[in-house]
């Protein structure tokens, strides 16, 4: 069976976003491949957080994903900081990726990167989510979007490392959706759907009720024509709604537009579907939200497991560099 990697940030509410462009394909991914899935809560310290927050954000995080479906008995779930290998992989990394291919990467940019007091980290960022994936030896990373500049660079540097030290790293592709890759704001439809920048009424969460659906998106932003057409660059919000429909039910955007004479009705179908799609989780989270001892013996479980797959590719990527290796070797 291939192998999948992908992973999520513990930095906040999981949203709509995240769910479509990610997480239901790695519930489905899991069923047939031999599926890895993190919370990075190392990538999460790369912009200003709360550390009094950040284990219990990691813990939802993990909860919310075996509530979307993840499935122990078939995935591997696990929290990168659990597994020593990643950091280290990184520093290996860090001396193969250059300056100039880092300071293109625009999440950088848009982060904020050009200021001066903008953490060192943010910036040797996508290194480590190239250790991420290069240590499981994964083939596929199922990602939104956003994502794939980051895998670009993690396929280069795969590549540079394997001609310079020899073979090493397997070469990962980008899964990215054909619907739903780039979910936008409903309040600010240009702008992509985010943990972090957008007004909470322009995120749907993944655990919202489903009165909160419905605020959410009736109050969404759509344009002063009454016409309902798929144009993602004339009618931005419009179209946002009818990804969001279309990955709901199964449909294509701009064919579902076709059924539509007015907004009211194309936002009260969005509702119904987003509050369909969402309600299984909303209760599982409940239940694996009163068990914390549960989910906690499912990372213990996926960290050993994670650590016995990138323990012999640490290892093999520090003798290939030229390490001299101590007794045991590197993963020991
Ligand atoms: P993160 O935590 O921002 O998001 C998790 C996943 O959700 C996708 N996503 C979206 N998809 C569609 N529309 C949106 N508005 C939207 N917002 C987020 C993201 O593309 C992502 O797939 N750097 C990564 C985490 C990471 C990772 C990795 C991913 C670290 N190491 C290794 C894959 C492999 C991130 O910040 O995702």
């Amino acid at each position: 069976m291939a192998r999948v990697l992908s992973g999520v940030q513990p930095s906040g509410d999981l949203h709509l976003g995240n769910y479509l462009g990610a997480f239901r394909y790695w519930v489905a991914d899991q069923h047939d491949h031999d599926a890895l899935f993190c919370v990075v809560d190392l990538h999460a310290m790369t912009l200003d957080y709360d550390p009094a927050l950040l284990a219990t954000r990691t813990l939802e995080t993990a909860e919310s994903l075996l509530a979307v479906g993840l499935d122990p008995e078939v995935c591997t779930l696990f929290v990168q900081s659990h597994v020593p290998e990643h950091p280290r992989l990184t520093w290996l990394l860090e001396c193969t990726a250059t300056f100039g291919e880092l300071r293109r990467m625009t999440q950088f940019k848009d982060k904020g990167g050009e200021q001066e007091t903008v953490r060192a980290a943010l910036f040797t960022y996508p290194v480590l989510m190239a250790a991420d994936i290069l240590l499981y030896e994964a083939e596929r990373v199922p990602v939104g979007e956003d994502q794939r500049q980051h895998l670009e660079l993690a396929r280069d540097v795969a590549i540079r490392f394997n001609h310079r030290y020899g073979q090493t790293f397997v070469v990962p592709e980008a899964a990215v959706p054909k619907v739903a890759a780039r979910v936008m704001d409903l309040q600010e439809p240009t702008r992509k759907m985010s943990k972090s920048v957008s007004s909470p009424l322009g995120t749907v969460l993944v655990l919202d009720p489903p009165e909160e659906i419905d605020r959410k998106v009736r109050k969404a932003v759509t344009d002063t024509e009454t016409e309902v057409h798929y144009d993602p660059l004339s009618k931005p919000g419009v179209s946002n709604l009818l990804e969001l429909l279309g990955a709901a039910t199964g449909g294509d955007p701009a064919e579902l537009a076709d059924r539509y004479v007015n907004y009211g009705q194309l936002k009260a179908d969005v509702t119904e579907a987003l509050t369909e799609l969402l309600r299984p989780a909303r209760e599982r989270f409940a239940e694996l939200h009163a068990d914390r001892g549960y989910v906690e013996s499912v990372l213990a479980q996926g960290a050993a497991k994670a650590r016995a797959l990138a323990g012999p590719t640490l290892d093999r990527a520090m003798r290939g560099a030229g390490l001299l290796a101590p007794p045991g070797g590197f993963s020991a």
